[in-house]
């Protein structure tokens, strides 16, 4: 090895010791007679010393060292006089009496730091630089031993890590395919797999009983701040088990997680119906680090000839706690906010619940104060409150106050990045209306089970089927997902009817699952989480890009190696995709 320790190991036990350090230089101080040089590794910060007095040709050369130089540096550690308390090695430096140059550094683009000077995308473009940066790296390390943590407690309940192919056919998860040329077979396009979802089920018939895999999906969807075109789930299948057992199973998991990662006891999670969190919170992923519960104002203020109230199918407001202060430019601000574009609201209604107990609403021509303390009893409102409410179609109005509940939540300083509330939401609808196509999705994906009370109204009442199906939602955000599958050719032959494929696409398309279906498929179900998700909550990060060692930017590009492009015209003849060449 060409080092004896690391920058990070030495401290005042280790005085009189001869050591070799490598690193890169963080920065250096040259004080005539001395020079003083911080070099950094993975693992920390030493200072070397380097003195005039003892050698000349060494100093003039520890002097010609530039940041991000990579050195060899060999000495004995002493005391140092001017102590740093702030770092393990700052009680010590190392008098250096041998240093080699290892490789020269051209200047870098930005401050190699905690705190950097260089924007997004420079420090894009230069990755490898930004990832030797304590808090980008410390990401990496968070995010290793995240997936250590998830392989020991999933191997003790005896699951099997399997690999399933890159190169598949499409897997209906709800996004765009990437697809892939393939050059043997003219014509023909591989896809990437959005999950492993139907290999799984088939690991499950092959009888692997407990699957598991940490695993790269690929989709071609818009992209968000919790988005990624290439991410990784934690994909899981059981056989023989039902979704309690699901649920307990992978409970376990997240709250060993809590336990082993950040040292955090997770209270057992939650359970919500989906119908709940859609009435309680307007989102089946809600924020449950704060109260602000929905509540329904339909039988209170119908029938007092206020047209907005009259004409909307539903009323529904939030009690904002304490913030009866807030200022008529504040409101006015909300009401910006709710009437965006992008949220679509016609209009705040408000009261503030005074000090003095009175009720003052922006609605006072209509309601009288009898009325408004029926609505303070409904809110269950007490002086210093502020009530915030919308009127319109019933699940737009809910998606808009959820937009507003989780707004005022943020302004009230509710949803701390250290503080952890899980959810598992329960019972998902099979299937969605879509109004573009004109035909009900499959709202998780066609493998979910119906629950079993709920068939009959298959054909009746398509969107009111429940499915065997859950997510976990930790602190607004979904982290995981799964169902209950089908595991039967019949049934899952009757879900492809409802979602409008024909007999012969059905067939074409997921033929081999439903053939598997009848060499004796066990009942089987499974979940996967956003690992990459999971490992942005647990930094306390907002983006899950600082969780990934090399991120895409928010238009699928890789800065770095300039990716996508284009290729050279041999290739797409070679694959076929353009024939027209000599
Ligand atoms: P689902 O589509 O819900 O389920 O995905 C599971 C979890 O993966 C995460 N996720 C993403 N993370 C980052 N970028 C993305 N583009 C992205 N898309 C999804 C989310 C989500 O909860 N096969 C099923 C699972 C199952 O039924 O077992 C599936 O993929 O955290």
């Amino acid at each position: 090895m060409l080092r004896t320790t690391t920058c990070g190991a030495l401290n005042i036990q280790n005085i009189g010791e001869s050591v070799t350090l490598c690193g890169w230089v963080q920065k250096s101080r040259d004080l005539g007679g001395m020079t003083f040089i911080d070099i950094r590794d993975r693992y920390g910060i030493t200072q070397l010393v380097f003195n005039m007095d003892d050698n000349t040709t060494l100093c003039e050369t520890a002097r010609t060292l530039g940041r991000e130089f990579v050195i060899q540096a060999s000495g004995t550690v002493v005391e140092r006089s001017n102590k740093n308390l702030k770092i393990p090695t700052g009680e010590i430096e190392i008098k250096i009496t041998a240093l080699e140059i290892l490789n020269a550094s051209k200047i870098p683009p930005f401050l190699i730091d905690d705190e950097t000077d260089g924007g997004d995308d420079l420090r894009m473009k230069y990755r490898y630089l930004d990832l030797r940066r304590n808090p980008v790296r410390n990401n990496m390390v968070l995010r290793h031993r995240m997936a250590q943590s998830v392989r020991r407690y999933l191997d003790a309940l005896d699951f099997i890590e399997v690999e399933t192919p890159v190169l598949i056919k499409s897997t209906p998860e709800g996004a765009r395919d990437f697809v892939v040329p393939s050059r043997m077979n003219a014509g023909e396009f591989y896809a990437l797999p959005q999950s492993p979802q139907t290999f799984k089920q088939l690991l499950m018939v092959s009888g692997f009983d407990r699957y598991f895999q940490i695993v790269k999906c690929f989709r071609d969807e818009d992209l968000r701040a919790d988005r990624q075109p290439e991410f990784t789930q934690i994909d899981c299948e059981m056989s023989f088990i039902e979704q309690e057992d699901i649920l307990n199973t992978f409970e376990g998991l997240i709250r060993t997680l809590f336990k082993e990662i950040k040292g955090i006891d997770l209270p057992e999670v939650p359970r919500m119906q989906y119908a709940d969190a859609m009435r309680l919170y307007g989102s089946d992923k809600p924020d449950t680090r704060f109260e602000m519960q929905f509540v329904e104002l339909n039988d209170l203020v119908k029938g007092h000839n206020f047209p907005v109230f009259e004409q909307a199918e539903l009323v529904v407001g939030i009690n904002a706690k304490g913030a009866a202060h807030y200022t008529r430019k504040q409101l006015d601000e909300l009401t910006e906010f709710i009437k965006r574009p992008q949220i679509g609201a016609t209009g705040l209604i408000y009261y503030r619940h005074n000090e003095d107990g009175s009720i003052k609403s922006s609605v006072d021509k209509f309601y009288n104060e009898v009325e408004l303390q029926k609505w303070a009893a409904a809110f269950n409102s007490a002086p210093g409150d502020l009530i915030l409410i919308l009127a319109g179609a019933k699940d737009k109005v809910r998606k808009q106050l959820n937009e507003l509940r989780l707004e005022m939540g943020t302004r009230l300083g509710l949803r701390d990045k250290n503080t952890f509330s899980a959810l598992w939401v329960l019972d998902f609808p099979l299937l969605e209306w879509d109004e573009e196509s004109g035909r009900y999705h499959a709202m998780h994906h066609p493998f979910t089970s119906p629950k079993p009370e709920d068939i009959a109204l298959l054909d009746t009442n398509p969107g009111d089927v429940r499915a065997n199906a859950y997510d976990m939602v930790v602190n607004g955000t979904e982290i995981g997902g799964g169902s209950i599958r089908i595991h039967d050719r019949t049934l899952q032959a009757l879900m492809f009817k409802h979602l409008g494929f024909s007999k012969e696409e059905a067939q074409k398309q997921f033929g081999f699952l439903m053939d598997a279906f009848e060499f004796g498929a066990p009942p089987h179900g499974g979940i996967a989480f956003g690992f990459d998700r999971l490992c942005s909550i647990f930094a306390g990060l907002d983006s899950i890009r600082d969780v990934i060692a090399f991120p895409k930017n928010n238009s699928g590009r890789d800065v770095m190696i300039d990716s996508p492009s284009t290729i050279d015209d041999k290739q797409l003849q070679e694959l076929r995709i353009k024939t027209d060449l000599k």
